[in-house]
């Protein structure tokens, strides 16, 4: 028999690059606390059943409290040759306590080990990336609220469509980021239950507790199918699916940051501290950290394909193959959660332009709306009176004249039913203030979605 844990029925030794290609402590060690923390919550049960003696399963305890310190304290040193950190530990706790570290692994498999461990460390990360989006919601909240009546003009397919609020902009990310949030609530409830006690795939004959084990990590449920518990992994599919939704949400806001800062649009100015300069060009103020939370949403999506596909095809229980779940779900973890970080200091320390917004309005057709509303509430079919308006815009392209500068006669011409009061129909302020249906960009209505979201968030 071989010197490994498993060695037994074993006569000859991997090679140590093959050791090397089938070890996953290079990464797993991130569940080091996870796993100390999984395996005392176990052998307390242990303790608690009976199926371990006291005095052995306290032997164990300290053993494992003496792992937690060092662990702490960086002192642990781990080996290929223990390959993942759940036989790495278990080697380590056999050099502080002896043989009787080998009882610790009864009613035990490495199976439902690490999927406690994943289960555990996702929990955890979880709850601060929900803390991390509600930062960012509050951020955004605050600057929509400074900025309800700020002007500038709404785009669909990046074209001047009609005026909004900066703030109602602002407010439509925090509605994205109110369902973010609710997705990974949805997820820490599926991470929440305890896969420890189905031991290799088909539970265990000894009398274990797991409620009891259970209780000792403060997982809310347990898996009811012991198959179930150590093959499911959709908690971190679901994870990363969320990730993924979020890094959307998180790229398409970077990408108009770095539209509206761009000499072109000039809407806002990000703070120095979240922009780089040009090792040639002088006067080069880049939108460094936007660009990259962009393209970080790459990474993300290619972690959430990786683990579909490595799932996909496998029979139940476990498979090896399933070693490659956790370095996508490391990897999103500490992708999204500086992210989120970036985008509420940006959010935080832009400066709006106001006058540039008002600007755009005052220059463009975008109040070719408010001209066909206004022909159709006298009356006229609004198919008509967007042809009116229609023809008004070309005219006014053709002669260098907006709308609201064309002399009343001009209007009349068009459509001898236009009255003086069109101007004021005509007015990008106006235009926006009297949007006043429910969702609307209407100044009440983007100061009651602001109350709804502030009460939303007090209950978070
Ligand atoms: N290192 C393994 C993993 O990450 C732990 C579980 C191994 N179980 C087994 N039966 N080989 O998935």
């Amino acid at each position: 028999s071989t010197h490994k844990l498993w060695g037994g029925r074993f006569e000859k030794q991997p090679e140590h690059w093959v050791d090397e290609f089938g070890a996953s402590i290079f990464f797993d060690q991130l569940m080091a606390a996870e796993d100390l923390e999984g395996s005392l919550a176990h052998v307390k049960m242990l303790k608690h059943t009976k199926i371990l003696p006291a005095n052995e399963a306290d032997q164990i305890i300290a053993g494992l409290q003496t792992l937690q310190e060092k662990l702490a304290a960086n002192e642990l040193e781990f080996t290929v040759e223990n390959e993942d950190i759940h036989m790495n530990l278990e080697a380590l706790l056999t050099k502080e306590i002896g043989p009787v570290a080998g009882k610790l692994h009864t009613a035990r498999s490495r199976n439902d080990q690490v999927a406690t461990d994943l289960h555990l460390y996702l929990k955890k990360r979880l709850k601060t990336v929900i803390t991390c989006i509600t930062e960012l919601q509050s951020a955004l909240l605050a600057k929509a609220e400074l900025h309800q009546e700020t002007l500038m003009p709404g785009y669909t397919h990046l074209q001047h469509a009609q005026p909004i609020s900066y703030g109602h902009y602002l407010m439509a990310y925090w509605q994205m980021l109110k369902r973010d949030r609710e997705r990974f609530c949805f997820n820490l409830k599926h991470t929440d239950i305890s896969p420890l006690g189905a031991a290799a795939l088909a539970g265990t004959t000894f009398p274990i507790d797991r409620e009891y084990s259970a209780n000792e990590l403060d997982f809310s449920e347990l898996y009811a199918n012991s198959l179930d518990a150590v093959s499911d992994r959709d908690f971190a599919l679901e994870f990363l699916s969320n990730a993924s939704i979020l890094m959307v949400h998180l790229s398409r806001f970077c990408e108009e940051l770095i539209l509206w800062c761009s000499y072109e649009f000039g809407y806002i100015e990000l703070s120095d501290q979240y922009s780089t300069g040009s090792s040639i060009m002088p006067q080069k103020k880049n939108p460094d950290m936007a660009e990259l939370i962009r393209g970080k949403s790459g990474r993300i999506f290619g972690d959430l394909m990786g683990l579909l596909t490595v799932l996909k095809g496998l029979p139940l229980a476990y498979n090896k193959d399933m070693q490659e779940d956790k370095e996508g779900v490391f990897d999103a973890v500490k992708t999204i959660i500086p992210c989120l970080k970036i985008c509420t200091g940006m959010v935080e320390t832009l400066t709006v332009k106001d006058d540039k917004m008002a600007h755009a309005l005052d220059n463009d057709f975008s109040n070719a709306t408010e001209l066909a509303d206004y022909l159709a509430k006298q009356g006229i079919p609004f198919r008509k009176a967007h042809e009116i308006a229609g023809k008004l815009v070309l005219t006014g392209i053709k002669e260098h004249q907006n709308l609201q500068d064309m002399p009343l006669e001009s209007l009349q011409q068009a459509e001898p039913t236009i009255k003086d009061d069109v101007y004021a129909a005509l007015s990008p302020k106006n235009a926006v203030l009297r949007r006043n249906s429910y969702g609307a960009t209407g100044f009440e209505q983007v100061k009651q979605q602001i109350a709804q979201a502030k009460q939303i968030m007090a209950n978070y």
